[in-house]
């Protein structure tokens, strides 16, 4: 495995590969990774086979945190992803710095955005305004130097695919975008960087979460005619109630497709919600199947 922290050299390979005609399939992480990240690093070798290449970027990108979150002790352990990369079979792992990712040369700072306008809106985007501007200008910085045929995101964040798909089509990135599904904890729980903050009290209710998604699913489940979505948010409060530590931040009824609320959920429809533990927000979501 090779690893990179120049802007300059990655993006050199990737236009050697592009020359040469090797396939690369690219899975963007902010790094402390567990097992749904090592899924999406076999779902990229999937698609690009033994020939071609697999790329990991190991990045917190501070442009897509507020001040007030958690960008200082995101949690961070270069040796384990190092080794847990190699094992899992990537070719280059690729680890910026914020000087290299952010340049600040006085009289020439970074000042250009790419911003999603419709489908950031809601939900994570409502909760977090300036996060998906920072997403989206990360993803086509670093699909700008790693020149991918495909990427790879996972679905536990649902509404990121959703505009990093949409910004490809808008912006005609000649990249096709795989969502690989989450990957959970045997209790439900999504696995995710950020369950490293949970401790000994707030780790067993952190399942609250799939149990909300659960109970919705059931209730939709069991009325073909559908049901409002003020009852089954309802539900959710009363669900995420149950657990001391928890604290609803929002639950989103909506087209799978246009991300759009929906006022009566049947099944085929999406939820989303999340919730605080503590001070660690967890956020989930599935499709009331
Ligand atoms: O999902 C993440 O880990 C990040 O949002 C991403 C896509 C790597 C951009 O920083």
């Amino acid at each position: 495995m090779r690893e990179i922290a120049s802007v300059a050299a990655m993006q050199r390979l990737a236009r050697q590969w592009r020359r040469r005609g090797v396939r690369v399939g690219f899975v963007p992480t902010m790094g402390y990774l567990h097992e749904g990240h090592l899924s999406l690093v076999h779902a990229a070798r999937r698609r690009v086979g033994t020939g071609g290449v697999v790329v990991v970027s190991i990045y917190v990108n501070p442009t897509q945190f507020a001040p007030h979150e958690d960008l200082a002790r995101y949690p961070r352990d270069l040796a384990r992803d190092r080794r847990l990369c190699r094992q899992a079979g990537v070719d280059v792992l690729f680890v910026p710095t914020d000087a290299e990712m952010y340049p600040r040369p006085p009289g020439a700072e970074f000042s250009t955005y790419v911003v999603e306008e419709v489908l950031s809106r809601g939900m994570e985007g409502a909760s977090r305004p300036t996060h998906f501007r920072g997403v989206t200008t990360v993803v086509a910085k670093l699909f700008n130097l790693v020149l991918p045929d495909v990427a790879v995101f996972g679905a536990k964040d649902y509404q990121q695919a959703a505009v990093v798909r949409r910004m490809v089509r808008d912006l005609n990135f000649p990249i096709e975008i795989v969502v690989a599904p989450t990957v959970r904890e045997p209790d439900g729980l999504a696995m995710s960087s950020r369950n490293q903050y949970l401790d000994a009290v707030t780790r067993p209710q952190a399942s609250v979460l799939w149990q909300a998604l659960e109970a919705v699913r059931q209730r939709v489940r069991a009325a073909p005619g559908g049901i409002p979505a003020g009852r089954l948010a309802r539900l959710v409060s009363a669900c995420v109630g149950r657990a001391p530590a928890a604290r609803l931040d929002y639950v989103a009824f909506f087209d799978p497709e246009t991300l759009q609320p929906l006022r009566t959920v049947r099944r085929g429809a999406h939820m989303a919600l999340a919730v605080f533990l503590g001070g660690t927000r967890l956020i989930d979501n599935a499709r009331l199947e």
